[in-house]
């Protein structure tokens, strides 16, 4: 019989990656919150994940075998100066739906972050401990902490990397980058600021392997190489055959922004690599993106 999984904040940047994964073995539902969205065959319903009985009346509606929790405020500038609703929708939201799926033997994946680390021993695995320096991160940490408390055998902690990838609908800094080399013109890129990015269409295919398995516990979703976004930058202006002095290198620290930023998140994921979790190199993967 097929998987039927539920995912929250499917008209997100990361939930739009899940338009072209559906098969025969697994069933999507989706939500949207202020951004209707409209996926053939995926049924998609407006909730605000605070609304706990209207996810109720959804689980109870469709039985899912697992949700990918994906619904937050991702932007750690804007929690950053909102830290409320940030513990009100990525925290206290997310415990009443957890709550939910416990009581009906339901599988939940919570969407977190490598910002969960403070950037001074990258790189980190599963087994470090979480640690981070701004409200966001601080909220995610908090909140895996509690969910497996609360649901040890059946939350699976998926710690997400920065992502890339293409979305006419949910812009990222990857959509205004292309628009500005493609036009000659520069962009500022840190040299300070390591991560493992990935394609999002990779995270995604990783989220559905621990969704097939039901991996409880916490895994590393990162990308295959540790670069800075500067380096990330460079690929991208090659990939588009454009001159590689369009990108400026810039220092973070030198940026003021509202949200401290970690010098180097980068994650080992050797133990989902370990499962046949197979990010492609940016590289390789811009070029694929950028010819679709
Ligand atoms: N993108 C990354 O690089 C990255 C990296 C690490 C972790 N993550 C995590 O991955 C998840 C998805 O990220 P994303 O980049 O796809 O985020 P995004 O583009 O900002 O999308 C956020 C999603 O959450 C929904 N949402 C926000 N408030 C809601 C509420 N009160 N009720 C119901 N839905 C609500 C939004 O719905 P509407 O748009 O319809 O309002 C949207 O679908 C988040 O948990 C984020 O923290 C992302």
């Amino acid at each position: 019989m097929a998987k039927k999984i539920l995912i929250t904040g499917i008209s997100g940047f990361i939930g739009h990656h899940f338009k072209d994964k559906q098969s025969p073995g697994r069933h999507f539902f989706g939500t949207y919150h202020q951004n209707p969205v409209q996926f053939e065959d995926i049924p998609c319903y407006p909730l605000d994940i605070r609304n706990t009985e209207a996810f109720i009346e959804l689980v109870e509606d469709i039985q899912p075998d697992t949700v990918i929790h994906l619904a937050a405020l991702s932007n750690p500038n804007y929690c950053e100066n909102h830290p409320e609703k940030c513990q009100e929708i990525n925290s206290a939201a997310t415990f009443h739906l957890i709550t939910a799926c416990q009581n009906r033997g339901i599988h939940f994946i919570f969407a977190s972050t490598d910002l969960v680390f403070d950037g001074k021993m990258a790189p980190y695995t599963e087994k470090d401990a979480a640690n981070g320096i701004m409200t966001y991160g601080n909220d995610k940490a908090k909140t895996e902490h509690l969910a497996q408390l609360m649901y040890p055998d059946q939350v699976t902690i998926a710690r997400l990397p920065l992502q890339y990838g293409w979305c006419q609908s949910a812009p990222n800094f990857l959509t205004s980058w292309i628009k500005d080399l493609k036009s000659g013109k520069t962009i500022r890129a840190f040299t300070d600021e390591y991560r493992t990015a990935a394609w999002a269409g990779d995270v995604v295919d990783g989220l559905l392997l621990l969704a097939d398995r039901k991996e409880a516990g916490i895994w590393h979703l990162g990308g295959p190489e540790r670069q800075s976004r500067y380096d990330f930058a460079i690929d991208l202006a090659k990939a588009l055959d454009t001159d590689t002095a369009l990108v400026l290198p810039v220092l973070q620290k030198d940026i003021e922004m509202a949200a401290a930023r970690p010098a180097d998140v980068s994650m080992n994921s050797e133990k989902a690599f370990g499962i046949g979790y197979k990010p492609g190199p940016a590289a390789e993967r811009l070029k694929t993106i950028l010819r679709s």
